[in-house]
């Protein structure tokens, strides 16, 4: 299928962090946490009532959890406490059922240190160059040295530990050192690399067996139905092994709570583009494949990784691949800063690409946490009538916040990023918020217990709460044509704390007006094709109806507000 046509260029996905999503009812004795059964449960919520088009599942794969499962040790199954390979096959059919495409998370740089190859590559039983190992050098005190400076993407806790005063040695201007990337392994008497956790060792793709072995996993997951990939920190697979040190990065900061891995600049340890951006495009040929002719499939790349990397990174397979748009998490909440981003952003996406817009995930404060429950509505309006895929992270339709968790129940030592993973909130009078039957205690993660009223029970009757907005948004995006086809136009205001943007096809317009302020502003928007407008809706529901204006003399918003309007 030509990527013109394809069903990606307009889907609205949502994101399922499996462990925290629904626990099925019918599992005896029921877990604390998410099952594969869980999400078919709520497929019908997903489509119905928020409207989406397509999931993405974070990994459901079997995992020693040290990485919130990120830390694969079997590539082609299920964790058995999330259900098994054929709980998947039915979540793929009903979710094909319900119109609703699923795109599973897919890990290529790293596995477990639990998984098979790594365990015989350990022992030389075979895989023996599947991962990246080196015996380090040996000092002129004859001590054993770690082959070069590479930082694990993991070095908080180094700073939490010199917090604690374990760190003694370190002179008070001194940066905190990053934790290496090279962990020695007592059984095959040689260090080996690791991007993340030590638990996480990376794999040599600089090795075709390995390649092989990946693709070949990506297949068994799209001949089980998928209908893409989300490519988990896929820059990281691209080093230069002749792993020469990285440089010192002289803008890092300790001052700004900056990770330690910060200090070193990353051309060889990651992003390195003369092995990453051909491993990319070998990926993508997976999906090419005449085998999966018929099919609409996609992948989107995740990598944190600078403007110029990433549209280097989207030309290589514009068609079925397209990386991940996080640009706007590192821009102040201010609308002519969002605004060029986002010119710059479509401006240079390639004509057959499928773009995309986020305001959250599992690595990211909750964005009602990041900007306050207000801008969250706003945020949520603007992207949705963006053109592309746009994220939506499980929860945000309900504008749940991070949960204060207290330490005896923390799961992710190495990134602290549990207040955004807590369980959904399904109904606020029934235990956990319907998320689960066991007690409290026995829950994964705790329920955000200041977030309980939030449930997706109370919110779906009331016309102005943030599921009913998702609801309405996604429904008119659905159904204007200037949303499902129509180009990204770009608008001038005499408002610098507005953005507003049109959508437009030949003969329908849709303009979104967003107010990056929590005071009323006036605006007048100058470069449109129509002058009396009407809105369709606004972010904080306040409007029965705006009557007819005449946008050219001025709309006022309210505080916060983002406004939908279509020419009357
Ligand atoms: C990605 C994931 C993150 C994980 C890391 C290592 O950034 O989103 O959760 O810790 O990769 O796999």
């Amino acid at each position: 299928m030509t990527s013109q046509k394809s069903s990606w260029r307009q889907a609205a996905v949502y994101q399922i962090y499996p462990w925290s999503f629904n626990e099925d009812e019918g599992r005896q004795p029921q877990k604390g946490h998410g099952s594969i059964k869980g999400i078919a449960e709520k497929i019908p919520y997903l489509r119905e009532e928020v409207g989406i088009d397509a999931i993405w599942l974070s990994p459901f794969y079997p995992s020693p959890m040290k990485d919130g499962g990120y830390d694969i040790s079997d590539l082609k199954d299920v964790h058995p406490d999330l259900g098994t390979i054929d709980d998947f096959d039915e979540l793929v059919r009903v979710a094909h059922h319900h119109g609703v495409k699923l795109m599973a998370d897919f890990v290529p740089n790293h596995t477990s240190d639990q998984h098979e190859w790594f365990q015989k590559s350990r022992k030389r039983d075979g895989y023996e160059d599947w991962y990246i190992w080196h015996p380090g050098h040996v000092d002129e005190n004859g001590e054993r040295q770690v082959p070069n400076n590479w930082a694990s993407v993991f070095s908080m806790p180094n700073r939490q530990a010199r917090d604690r005063g374990e760190m003694p040695w370190l002179h008070h201007d001194e940066w905190t050192p990053p934790v290496s990337q090279w962990e020695w392994d007592d059984e095959r008497q040689e260090y080996y690399l690791h991007s993340f956790a030590k638990e996480q060792p990376d794999l040599n793709w600089s090795n075709p067996f390995v390649r092989e072995a990946m693709k070949d996993a990506m297949r068994f997951w799209l001949d089980h139905g998928v209908d893409g990939f989300r490519v988990d920190a896929v820059n990281h697979i691209g080093k230069n092994m002749k792993l020469p040190n990285e440089e010192v990065n002289t803008a890092y900061n300790e001052q700004w709570n900056e990770n330690p891995y910060d200090q070193l600049l990353r051309y060889n340890s990651a992003d390195y583009p003369e092995a990453l951006h051909s491993y990319i495009w070998e990926m993508a040929q997976v999906l090419k494949d005449e085998k999966y002719e018929d099919r609409d499939l996609r992948m989107v790349l995740e990598a944190y990784v600078g403007e110029s990397e990433l549209r280097d990174m989207d030309a290589i397979a514009p068609g079925v691949a397209s990386t991940f748009n996080f640009g706007r998490f590192y821009i102040d909440w201010s609308a002519s800063h969002q605004k060029i981003q986002i010119d710059y952003y479509y401006s240079r996406l390639q004509k057959t690409a499928v773009g995309n817009q986020v305001n959250g995930n599992h690595d990211k404060t909750r964005v009602a946490t990041r900007l306050g429950e207000d801008f969250a509505r706003t945020a949520a309006i603007m992207n949705l009538f963006l053109p592309g895929m746009r994220f939506i992270y499980n929860g945000e339709e309900l504008n749940l916040r991070d949960a204060k968790i207290p330490y005896e129940r923390l799961q992710d030592p190495y990134g602290g990023r549990d207040p955004e993973r807590t369980p959904m909130i399904w109904d606020t009078d029934m235990p956990n918020g319907g998320f689960s039957n066991v007690a409290p205690e026995d829950l994964w993660l705790p329920v955000n217990e200041e977030d309980l009223d939030r449930s997706v029970a109370s919110q779906r009757a009331q016309p102005k709460s943030t599921l009913s907005l998702f609801r309405e948004a996604l429904k008119l995006c659905h159904k204007l044509d200037a949303v499902q086809r129509g180009s990204y136009v770009s608008m001038h205001t005499d408002n610098d704390n507005v953005l507003a943007y049109s959508r437009r096809t030949d003969d329908d317009t849709v303009v979104v007006l967003t107010n990056f302020t929590r005071e009323t502003q006036h605006v007048k928007v100058f470069d449109t094709d129509f002058v009396i407008a009407e809105s369709i809706l606004s972010s904080n529901n306040v409007r029965e109806d705006l009557g007819r204006v005449d946008i050219r003399s001025g709309i006022t918003l309210e505080p916060a507000e983002a406004l939908v309007i279509i020419p009357a």
